[in-house]
């Protein structure tokens, strides 16, 4: 069977790994989490004091992005590819409060972006990948045969996002939560840098009212038709 290429992207929090990953395991494709890899070099800048309060750095951590090597090994224990810098699994370390409240900052950094979309570029190159971010359809894979937009209310978005943070034992108030969400997604989608918009032949899926299951009958039905189309 041909294998095509799947393009997630959308504001955060709209459930799009979730959907990326069930799909992927579906048909025996790639994941890639996109956002996982500004995460890292977020968590990097931090690790190395390049960000600190509101100081970042940007000189010295453009100067240093060749010591910044990430990867993703596949853990069969979660079913994904989990990711790591300089060979050290980082996968929980990337996903606090702190980290996201910089990496809309660090993303907007065009030398940044140019060294991450050559990699998550390099491991789609052979097709039979489901990639998730801000801009996988319009900049990463322009040419992807199935492109998905997704969106979701910022407050429903925020209380996934808290009920999350709080089940791994984070303590954080919903408004912090809500605020965070609010000021990426302005940062994402004003940034001059590939900012996150909706690709002119990307489906609009907006979740707020849709269970999984529903989600994923729908977008299931949007890669057969995907994949059918190349045969
Ligand atoms: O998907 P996420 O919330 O883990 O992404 C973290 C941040 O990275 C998000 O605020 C925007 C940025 N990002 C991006 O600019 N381009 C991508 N392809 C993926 C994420």
């Amino acid at each position: 069977m041909n294998k095509i290429t799947i393009a997630i992207d959308g504001y955060s929090s709209t459930g799009k790994s979730t959907i990326a990953k069930q799909i992927a395991y579906q048909l025996g494709y790639i994941y890639v989490d996109s956002g996982a890899m500004y995460r890292a070099v977020t968590y990097y800048a931090m690790s190395k004091e390049l960000i600190h309060k509101n100081d970042f750095n940007v000189e010295a951590l453009i100067y240093q992005l060749d010591k910044i090597n990430i990867s993703f090994v596949f853990n069969k224990e979660v079913g994904f590819a989990e990711v790591y810098l300089n060979n050290k699994n980082i996968e929980k370390a990337i996903r606090t409060l702190e980290v996201s409240g910089f990496v809309s900052k660090v993303a907007a950094v065009p030398e940044v972006r140019k060294k991450l979309v050559a990699i998550q570029q390099k491991l789609g190159e052979n097709k039979g990948v489901v990639m998730d971010g801000r801009d996988i359809g319009t900049v990463v894979f322009p040419n992807a045969e199935l492109k998905l937009f997704m969106t979701a209310s910022a407050e429903t978005r925020a209380e996934r996002r808290y009920k999350e943070l709080v089940e791994r034992g984070d303590e954080v108030i919903y408004e912090s939560v809500l605020k965070n969400v609010q000021e990426r997604d302005h940062l994402d989608s004003t940034r001059k840098d590939s900012p996150l918009i909706k690709a002119n032949d990307a489906i609009q899926i907006d979740n707020s009212n849709l269970s999984l299951q529903e989600q994923f009958d729908q977008v299931f039905q949007l890669v057969t038709m995907a994949i059918e189309d190349l045969e």
